[in-house]
């Protein structure tokens, strides 16, 4: 069944100049790019992004990091793009991540993990909603 996702190419990985190697890995699988948005945001859609999250003691730092530069928001569509794509991200440390995954092959960290992808159909229907409004 075809779905939409949204992931975010995190500021890390628009830093150290990894977009284009990111999204070549989203276009081989088959994934296709409904949209596409390279922003700056401020800590009210990163507070709104993280709603579970807020109250963690990781959160603030989570939030400098992530309103810290520029990132790049996508939306992807595909066959269970949901699953798929956090398959292909790998886990969120990217120390423990999987070889062959993204985080397993570019990062060596459990907050600079240079990608995000909705978990469910529930946060995906509340992402895209989020970042890209009428889409
Ligand atoms: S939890 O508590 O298990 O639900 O959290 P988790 O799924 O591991 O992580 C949720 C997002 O928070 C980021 N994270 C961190 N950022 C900064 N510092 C620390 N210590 C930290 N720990 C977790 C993690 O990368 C997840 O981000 P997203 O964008 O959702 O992948």
């Amino acid at each position: 069944m075809s779905e939409r996702t949204l992931v975010l190419i995190k500021p890390d990985a628009v830093r150290r100049g990894l977009i284009g190697q990111i999204l070549a890995r989203y276009e081989r699988k088959g994934l296709s790019i409904v949209a596409m948005d390279q922003r700056t945001i401020d800590p009210t859609l990163s507070d709104a992004h993280y709603a579970e999250h807020v109250e963690k003691p990781f959160y603030p730092a989570l939030r400098e990091f992530v309103t810290g530069g520029p990132l790049v928001a996508l939306v992807l569509e595909g066959d269970q793009a949901i699953d798929v794509v956090r398959a292909m991200n790998g886990a969120t440390d990217g120390r423990k991540a999987a070889p062959g995954t993204i985080r397993g092959d570019l990062a060596l960290s459990n907050s600079e993990n240079l990608v995000h992808a909705s978990d469910s159909a529930d946060a995906a229907k509340r992402e895209l909603d989020l970042w890209f409004p009428g889409l």
